[in-house]
């Protein structure tokens, strides 16, 4: 049977994107990662995906008119390579409609916080990490997510808590954080392509995600 194809945006690092790598080579994820598309050209992911014999490309956003051009191009991308999931690991630019649309409940997305909290426009790299210490939480953690057409808002995959301490500045946060994340966004990958993951609409009018024993 044909792999999964999985295409993964990103925009800089890729510390989520090795963690993929990782799970796709140690065969934890049944999957292929087919292309790996940057925004921003010096991301180090980039770097990563070539070193593990992937196609990485960067796709200028300055060639394109607008949003929807930008999005567009990306899209055919990865529809001519045949992507079946989209996995956001830290990429930084708005989908369009289209784009959603294209895909859906077919993107996952990883964000550092526990959704509901610190998330949305704005709520992005040490700001979100900031936000919780400056708000004295006790908890923060990183939530793995469908995406929707509102920022944050998709159905949640899994979430898994850490705790802050007294000493804890932005910058450690995020480390402890991207420990979790490096779990969960592979585990959630996992359970999509093993046809697990099922998205029902509660009592509330709100999208959740069913996690199933067996697939789908
Ligand atoms: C992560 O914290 C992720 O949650 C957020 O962007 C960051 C990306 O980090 N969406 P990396 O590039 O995977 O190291």
């Amino acid at each position: 049977m044909n792999k999964m194809k999985i295409g993964v945006l990103i925009s800089g690092g890729g510390t989520n994107l090795q963690a993929v790598i990782d799970s796709v080579k140690s065969g934890y994820i049944d999957a292929e990662i087919a292309v790996v598309i940057s925004n921003r050209k010096g991301a180090y992911g980039l770097v990563r995906a070539t070193e593990n014999h992937i196609e990485a490309l960067f796709v200028s956003a300055k060639e394109c008119a607008n949003v929807e051009a930008y999005n567009h191009k990306i899209l055919n991308k990865l529809k001519i390579r045949n992507v079946q999931l989209v996995v956001l690991a830290g990429y930084m630019k708005i989908l369009s409609n289209e784009f959603i649309d294209a895909y859906p409940n077919r993107i996952i997305n990883i964000h550092p916080s526990l959704i509901p909290s610190f998330c949305g426009m704005g709520f992005y790299g040490l700001k979100v990490h900031q936000a919780a210490i400056d708000y004295g939480v006790k908890v923060s953690g990183a939530t793995v997510h469908f995406v929707d057409k509102i920022a944050d808002h998709g159905a949640v995959i899994l979430q898994e808590a850490v705790e802050i301490s007294d000493t804890d500045t932005a910058e450690t946060l995020q480390q402890k954080v991207l420990k979790i994340e490096h779990k969960l966004l592979p585990q959630a990958i996992k359970f999509f392509c093993e046809g697990k993951l099922k998205v029902i609409e509660n009592e509330s009018n709100r999208m959740i995600t069913k996690i199933l024993d067996t697939p789908n």
